[in-house]
């Protein structure tokens, strides 16, 4: 499979590696914003992983990672962190962050205006304990094995089959799976949205879908920005939720 050609762009790269990268000062650059929905990858972390029953020795799989935030910051919890992504562009750039702690890239200001960003991986984090690959998360490889830590963030709403990708989960996770979406669903694949209908909300099917394999354990309102150019930005509230499988 390709990714989504948006995914491949240089405007997407300069979004995302701004989205997980960047601080209140490089996104709003003195402009007013919501200041609560900066650093949203370091959130989901922050907000939904239960480090109280990690063990020593924890694995993660970051599926859906793009540029790489949340799985550097899940390497504060986990000795060994995997994320996978269909964009080869995130990809090389979360590879570059991994090797070299930081990567340059210009962001747009305003019609061909740019200025330089650099993404800079935080000095505390254990960036060897990561890797990086390309791949389709509708078709991961049968070996990966199960993980104490299974991160999709803000991914099942841009998967033609995301009832497909949930019930694969059962043979991934082992402890707990973090799940983000603001259930943006895409009109080309309306016949596999997750409920979104006069009957049925997308949580309550992604529940019932979830519910006999997984029990619910946290719920939590996170909001994210992204900056396309300095005065215009898309602001979202995803959903997120903590489930562990059921014994
Ligand atoms: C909305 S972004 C979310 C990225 C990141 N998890 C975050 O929260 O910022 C969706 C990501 O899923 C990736 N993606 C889309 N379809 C995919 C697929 N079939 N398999 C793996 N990744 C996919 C895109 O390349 C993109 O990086």
């Amino acid at each position: 499979m390709s990714a989504p050609p948006h995914y491949e762009s240089d405007q997407a790269l300069a979004e995302y590696l701004l989205l997980h990268y960047g601080t209140a000062e490089s996104l709003l650059n003195g402009l007013p914003g919501p200041h609560e929905a900066m650093e949203f990858p370091a959130r989901v972390v922050r907000e939904l992983l239960d480090t109280s029953r990690l063990p020593s020795s924890a694995k993660a799989l970051d599926i859906g990672c793009a540029v790489g935030r949340s799985t550097f910051e899940l390497a504060r919890h986990c000795v060994e962190v995997h994320g996978i992504d269909s964009s080869q562009k995130f990809i090389l750039a979360a590879s570059t962050l991994a090797k070299e702690g930081k990567l340059e890239v210009p962001i747009p200001v305003e019609g061909a205006i740019t200025v330089p960003f650099e993404a800079q991986v935080s000095g505390d984090i254990h960036r060897a304990r990561v890797s990086f690959c390309v791949g389709d998360a509708l078709n991961l490889p049968p070996k990966l094995g199960k993980f104490d830590v299974v991160l999709a963030a803000n991914l099942i709403c841009r998967l033609p089959q995301p009832k497909q990708f949930l019930e694969s989960l059962t043979t991934l996770v082992g402890g707990q799976l973090l799940l983000t979406t603001p259930f943006t669903w895409l009109e080309e694949f309306r016949g596999s949205w997750l409920g979104a209908t006069e009957n049925c909300s997308s949580w309550e099917a992604l529940k019932e879908i979830l519910d006999p394999h997984f029990q619910l354990e946290e719920e939590k309102n996170l909001p994210f920005l992204i900056r396309e150019h300095a005065r215009k930005f898309q602001y979202g509230i995803a959903l997120g939720s903590r489930w562990r499988p059921r014994a």
